[in-house]
């Protein structure tokens, strides 16, 4: 039965869901989105609310059918397969585990309600506790636990039946932040041990980059680029991911020329250089928006070594940092981000003209 061309654990093909009776009068949740997810990838999809990343997440685990195309995993074709029948699990953001039980009846119950024989079931309990560090907790009531310990039950709970893919909504967004950089870790460190691929949905970016292998920038049902963290930082090919995803100045200029994925622009500001040019890009001798991260500018003392110079608009520390606003000929504002390395001195002041240089290979041309 198996698909031997097919190597991806899931393969969403065209794949739409509409909620309600058609384009029209419904709601395009997820249109025509492909993907394929490789075996033991951790995967995460990105964005903000209501793009469709629930209703991604429930259509591989079965809880909703697709209304065009179809899902493949591991070569196999879902349709119609219940979602226990699957070899997939969901961890929920809500994660409801059973308040009256403890740690090792909330693990088992599931595994009971699959008819996973007694004399396994002690034996799986124990492994996904090793698994999440809690074996000490095992008899404990799950109301006596801390929100991070709790977490660590619902994962060691979904990891029990020995899915091959495991499915995580937001997992980590009731967690604070300190626990929440904790579990990431955590998270990641349980997806090397098992092997498992991992499905994460977050619309925290910068959680995103930290855990992932690649990650699915999505908006409005579609998936606008997918990329490893590098790429989806380093080279956003349209606006909207450039924008979601940290702080970034977009400035306006013209497309010189281009060969493949390279081009020479000239900003607005004056700078003529190289930037990245997305597939769809294609207006030579046009205008076109140019992306440029704040952490890629510095200040220079001559003049004569600069790419753009400008007057100091604002500056505003935070800690770590100053961010430095700064006004260019012709009228936009750049921001430009440095680290703090001495006990919070400026660079400059504000009204001070400065003097800027552009790192190498950091101009990215963006499409709408
Ligand atoms: N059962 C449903 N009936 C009708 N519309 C729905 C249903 N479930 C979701 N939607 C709509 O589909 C779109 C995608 O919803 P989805 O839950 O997948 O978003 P999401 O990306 O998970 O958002 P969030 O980050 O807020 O969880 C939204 O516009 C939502 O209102
Ligand atoms: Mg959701």
């Amino acid at each position: 039965m198996s698909d031997q061309t097919a190597t991806a654990a899931i393969d969403i093909r065209k794949t739409s869901k509409i909620y309600g009776r058609d384009r029209d009068t419904g709601v395009v949740a997820l249109d025509q989105v492909s993907l394929a997810i490789a075996d033991n990838e951790f995967f995460t999809l990105l964005g903000p609310s209501g793009c469709g990343k629930t209703t991604l997440l429930r259509l591989i685990a079965g809880f909703e059918q697709p209304t065009e195309g179809e899902i493949l995993l591991f070569g196999e074709h879902l349709e119609g397969l219940p979602p226990y029948k699957r070899p997939v699990n969901t961890v929920f953001q809500h994660y409801a585990l059973f308040p009256h039980m403890t740690v090792a009846e909330n693990i088992s119950f599931g595994l009971e309600m699959l008819n996973t024989p007694a004399s396994e079931i002690a034996d799986t309990v124990k492994e996904v506790l090793g698994l999440v560090q809690m074996e000490t907790l095992a008899d404990r009531k799950t109301d006596q636990l801390s929100g991070g310990q709790q977490q660590r039950v619902a994962l060691a709970r979904a990891l029990a039946p020995k899915p091959k893919v495991l499915l995580l909504d937001e997992p980590l967004s009731a967690l604070d932040f300190k626990l929440r950089k904790e579990m990431q870790v955590e998270l990641k460190r349980l997806q090397n041990e098992t092997g498992i691929t991992f499905i994460f949905v977050t619309h925290d970016q910068e959680e995103a980059l930290a855990m992932s292998d690649r990650v699915a920038v999505m908006r409005d049902g579609l998936i606008l680029q997918v990329g490893n963290p590098n790429e989806i930082y380093d080279r956003p090919a349209k606006r909207f991911v450039a924008d979601f995803i940290g702080d970034i100045n977009i400035l306006k200029g013209k497309l010189l020329s281009q060969d493949g994925a390279q081009a020479t622009v000239k900003l607005e500001a004056g700078y003529e250089g190289n930037a990245g040019l997305p597939m769809d890009v294609t207006n030579l001798g046009g205008e076109v928006s140019i992306a440029i991260r704040p952490e890629q500018l510095s200040f220079v003392a001559e003049a004569g070594a600069a790419d753009l110079s400008g007057s100091i608009q604002h500056i505003s520390y935070f800690g770590s940092g100053f961010d430095y606003e700064i006004m260019l000929p012709g009228g936009e504002t750049i921001m430009l981000q440095l680290q703090n390395r001495g006990a919070g001195k400026r660079a400059y002041s504000v009204g001070d003209q400065a003097h800027i240089a552009i790192s190498e290979n950091s101009l990215q041309i963006l499409a709408d």
